[in-house]
């Protein structure tokens, strides 16, 4: 009887195969895009505002890490999903200003890289904590004045983006994001005047 013949093909390892990339579940109640973004925005304004109240070095020092790691998700969060579906909805008419919104997160991504390299206890170290709000209050002055509006008068889909933004931002923090308020509480919202969180 003739031998068994080997056979020539090998295994492809677990390791080289290629990756599926996962895409994350959107959350079903979460906020619109602009709520949630305008709702960080705010987040980060009230962390700069405890900052200039602050007075040891050490509290300093925590308040800063925090106001870097909220930039960091926020920015990461518009990059990824909502500058790109933006741009989507406006063509070109957000051409100019998703461009300098991009090159602005480059500046903030910058500073914020080097508030992380110095020490709280550093001369200049207040003063570019309060260089980098100043960055972040023309930024978030732009969104929010030219093209959050924009958006609204546009096919821009408000809804799905926000489910996505939120599961991204809780995916990255681990912390739920609230909810979309009720419609009991729009409600009130429409008798009394909405929140700074909301739309
Ligand atoms: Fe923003
Ligand atoms: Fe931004």
């Amino acid at each position: 009887m003739a031998p068994r013949r080997k056979r020539s093909g090998r295994a492809v390892k677990s390791s080289t195969r290629p990756k599926r990339k996962r895409s994350l579940k959107p959350k079903k109640d979460a906020p619109t895009a602009i709520a949630l973004l305008k709702s960080d925005h705010r987040e980060v304004e009230r962390m700069f505002a405890q900052f200039e109240k602050a007075t040891g070095t050490a509290r300093k020092r925590t308040i800063v890490d925090n106001i870097c790691e909220a930039l960091t998700v926020h920015m990461t969060i518009e990059e990824q999903i909502f500058y790109p579906q933006a741009r989507n909805a406006l063509k070109r008419a957000g051409e100019d200003l998703l461009d300098e919104a991009e090159v602005e997160h480059e500046g903030i991504k910058w500073r914020i890289d080097l508030l992380k390299k110095m020490k709280s206890e550093d001369d200049l170290f207040d003063a570019e904590v309060t260089v980098l709000q100043e960055y972040v209050r023309h930024h978030v002055k732009e969104e929010e004045r030219y093209l959050f509006p924009r958006l609204r008068l546009s096919k821009f889909d408000n809804t799905s983006v926000g489910e996505k933004l939120a599961a991204k931002k809780e995916a990255m923090t681990g912390k739920p994001v609230k909810a979309a308020p009720s419609l009991f509480e729009r409600g009130i919202d429409a008798l009394v005047g909405p929140s700074p969180g909301t739309i």
